[in-house]
């Protein structure tokens, strides 16, 4: 239950008092990219900035001593759980969380609420994945500490968006870069989450799926609106290779198939391997935000082409950022 804009502070003579918070991020919750106010973003962006160099000098300042996060894991995870804990841990931070129910009392059919408020109790952040779309905004109810979305269901994974942007500033600025959108739209939460920040930053969007794989509608309604971005629309990722400097390729998310026999038409529907990109762009960089299954062929790994393993280790210094931002430690 955290207030963006507001921080309880302890004044020793009076007691606590709430007062404006002009410390930006503080205390704020990240649970979609929607409303991500862009001076909260450029901030983002700024101290991922700094905490790359320091990982790179190897002297990372030890801001969170003594802080502890929460890693709330009701889905499968790699990447977000782990770099968080190792976005905490270099920062002299310490982890607790599960990864799965099994274990827990949510097995004995303790609710979410219940969960969150305990787990809120014992740690002073939380981050949180979670199969329900909109779960991360009830944590976020609930919890007095800041709740960081780790993905709800199919609807965002804000911090992978985070990241996505900081990926395309270190590789390609973020002055007239072309992007394509590729894969699974429909489900792919990290899509909804980036979508909105390249909008931000006035990024050109292309949008490459098959027909049952859109885009959600109202995403893209409600960004034409807020934006006035024109935003095109293809079914193959060649009709946009020589266009683009970005192939941001997806995953189909499997798991949010109702009907399986759907999946196994789609399957193999698209493929990024050294034939498609003989057409590429000079200068296109392809990236995804993993696991990726067969839609980029490992042949691509070894060309210059590739930054999707670049792009997951950007996860530490983007998380780095955004744990230092929220507990006011910077
Ligand atoms: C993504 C997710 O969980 O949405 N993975 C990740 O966090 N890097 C993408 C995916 O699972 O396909």
């Amino acid at each position: 239950m955290t207030k963006p804009g507001f921080s309880i502070v302890f004044f020793k003579d009076s007691g606590y008092r709430i007062i404006l918070n002009i410390m930006g991020l503080m205390s704020k919750d990240i649970i979609t990219t929607v409303d991500l106010p862009k001076e909260d973003v450029e901030e983002i962006m700024k101290q991922s900035e700094a905490m790359l160099l320091f990982l790179r000098d190897g002297r990372v300042p030890r801001l969170l001593k003594g802080k502890i996060l929460a890693t709330m894991f009701f889905e499968p995870s790699t990447r977000t759980r782990l770099s968080f804990t190792s976005a905490m841990l270099r920062l002299g931070g310490s982890v607790l969380g599960f990864s799965g129910t099994e274990g827990t009392s949510i097995k004995k059919g303790e609710s979410l609420e219940d969960t969150v408020r305990m787990v809120d109790s014992y740690s002073d952040i939380i981050v949180m994945r979670h199969p329900d779309m909109g779960s991360s905004a009830l944590a976020a109810r609930i919890a007095k500490n800041p709740v960081i979305s780790g993905g709800d269901g199919h609807n965002h994974h804000p911090t992978q968006g985070l990241m996505d942007l900081f990926t395309i500033m270190k590789e390609k600025g973020l002055r007239g870069v072309n992007v394509a959108l590729c894969g699974d739209l429909k489900y792919g939460r990290t899509t909804h989450s980036l979508i909105y920040l390249l909008a931000m930053y006035g990024l050109g969007i292309n949008l490459v799926s098959p027909a049952s794989l859109r885009m959600p509608a109202e995403i893209v309604k409600e960004i034409k609106r807020s934006n006035g971005c024109e935003i095109r629309e293809f079914r193959s990722m060649s009709e946009v290779v020589s266009d683009v400097d970005v192939l941001y390729v997806t995953r189909i998310q499997k798991e949010r198939f109702l009907n399986i026999s759907e999946y196994g038409k789609l399957e193999g529907s698209y493929r990024v391997d050294r034939k498609l990109l003989g057409k590429a762009k000079k200068g296109l960089i392809v990236m995804h935000p993993l696991p990726r299954v067969s839609e980029i062929s490992t042949e691509v790994d070894g060309t210059p082409f590739a930054k999707y393993f670049d792009h997951a280790a950007y996860g530490v210094p983007v998380r780095m950022a955004l744990l230092s931002l929220l507990l006011g430690k910077v």
